[in-house]
């Protein structure tokens, strides 16, 4: 508090605002419970920095700009899925404004697979940490020995392809499973440019509650995969729309790869205590995944979504993916028909399509179900944050079929 009420009282320069102080006050009690004085401070500390004028360092003013739109998200009455991740910090699809990462498309597939690899290596190294009694972070509900090695393993088997498509796979260590999630601390690091999002910024967890850490970063692994499956279904209605459909392929085999092989991702979270989980949620209220701007993107890119859904809570609660949708944003459901009834797709070529759509349609509705089963397990008959009814309305969408042209059943038969 000390060093804020300084930083204020002197130029309040964005690179030496303090970042580790604030950072632990929020850490001692979690952001639901930040004294209400440190949060009118830091109100104090965005005001300042809203009224300097642009400056040579604009960077590290926007990012303190968005850390604090992080940290006093509950202050302001706007705390919801995507400041509670701080996906902004992240640079991952939040809305209105927001920085992506890379421009050119190899280089955003390079920084996705490098920042999915640094937040589950972060999350082993927490682990790791809280083990060996070095952090006195999240003190509440430690998991045991056992558990830290499954969440080792499992941690790593979910960034193994990131690791190899980055070509890093082969530097790991092998051995047990502390010692493999060690090593892939320090390649995680390595792999960290200068300009590249700060993960400490990014961890403000509602309550004291050692699993929330856990939860938020496999959310945010999971919003990284999101922007990426969305960047290459965006690609492929783009190239069914084009003069060589086929190629469309690639980037559908690309999406389905990346949701199916995150799956450990999900095993991941589900070594959560529901319990440990029950007791931080109640602080979550309103933030819910049915707010990923990432997600909704997929769905819809995919296929239209039928108008009782575009207007329920689903769509709602993503009124930018609502208004692109509404405003007719194309789809592969209707490009790949198009590019069959106008010959520009025939014979092995469009067999290949429809194999690539199938494919992709089986890794979303696998998605879909193991996300039932572990919502299932750790909320039982609750209901959710983000105000459905809960697991009923995941059992519902779970069926809504990915594509209209093609399903997941009969890959390589025309159904349409
Ligand atoms: C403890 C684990 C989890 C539980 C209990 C859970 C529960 C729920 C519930 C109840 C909903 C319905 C909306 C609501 O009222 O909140 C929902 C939606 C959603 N969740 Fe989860 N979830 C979990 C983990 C995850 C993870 C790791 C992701 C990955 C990003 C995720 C992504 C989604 C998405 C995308 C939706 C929106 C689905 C739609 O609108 O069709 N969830 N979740």
């Amino acid at each position: 508090m000390q060093a804020l009420i300084q930083w204020l009282s002197g130029p309040a320069v964005p690179n030496t605002f303090p970042y580790s102080p604030v950072l632990h006050e929020f850490h001692l009690s979690g952001k639901h419970f930040v004294d209400k004085s440190l949060l009118s401070l830091l109100d104090s500390a965005r005001r300042t920095v809203a009224g300097q004028p642009p400056g040579s360092d604009d960077a590290t003013s926007r990012e303190l700009t968005d850390f604090l739109d992080v940290a006093l998200d509950k202050w302001d009455g706007r705390y919801d899925y995507r400041s509670y991740l701080a996906l902004r910090l992240l640079r991952l699809p939040c809305g209105a404004g927001e920085q992506t990462l890379g421009a050119q498309p190899a280089d955003a597939r390079r920084a996705r697979d490098q920042l999915l690899v640094r937040l589950v290596a972060d999350t082993l190294a927490f682990e790791l940490a809280a083990a060996a009694h070095t952090t006195e972070l999240l003190p509440q509900d430690r998991p045991g020995p056992e558990v830290v090695v499954k969440r080792c393993r499992l941690g790593i088997r979910a960034v193994t392809p990131a690791l190899t498509r980055l070509g890093v796979a082969d530097s790991i260590a092998t051995g047990h499973p502390t010692v493999v999630a060690a090593s892939l601390h320090t390649i995680a690091d390595d792999l960290a440019g200068p300009g590249d999002p700060s993960l400490r910024l990014s961890m403000l967890p509602v309550h004291v509650t050692h699993d929330e850490y856990l939860f938020i970063r496999v959310l945010q692994g999971y919003e990284c995969l999101f922007a990426g499956v969305a960047d290459e279904l965006r690609a492929a209605v783009t190239t069914l729309a084009g003069k060589t459909p086929s190629a469309a392929a690639d980037r559908l085999g690309y999406a389905s790869d990346l949701l199916r092989t995150a799956g450990p991702l999900f095993s991941l979270l589900a070594t959560m205590r529901s319990e440990s989980f029950r007791t931080f949620r109640q602080y979550t209220e309103g933030a819910s995944a049915i707010q990923s701007r990432s997600y909704k993107m997929i769905e819809s890119l995919c296929r239209a979504p039928q108008a009782e859904r575009l207007d329920s809570v689903a769509y709602l609660s993503v009124p930018e993916v609502q208004a692109q949708v509404r405003g007719g944003q194309p789809t592969i459901d209707e490009t790949y028909r198009s590019a069959v009834s106008d010959g520009r797709l025939t014979g092995a070529a469009d067999i290949l399509v429809q194999r690539q759509m199938a494919a992709f349609a089986d890794a979303l509705t696998q998605w879909r179900r193991t996300h039932l089963r572990v919502a299932v397990r750790m909320l039982g008959s609750r209901p959710g944050t983000g105000y459905t009814e809960g697991t009923p309305y995941l059992a519902a969408v779970s069926t809504l079929p990915v594509f209209t042209t093609v399903t997941t059943e009969k890959p390589g038969a025309d159904q349409s």
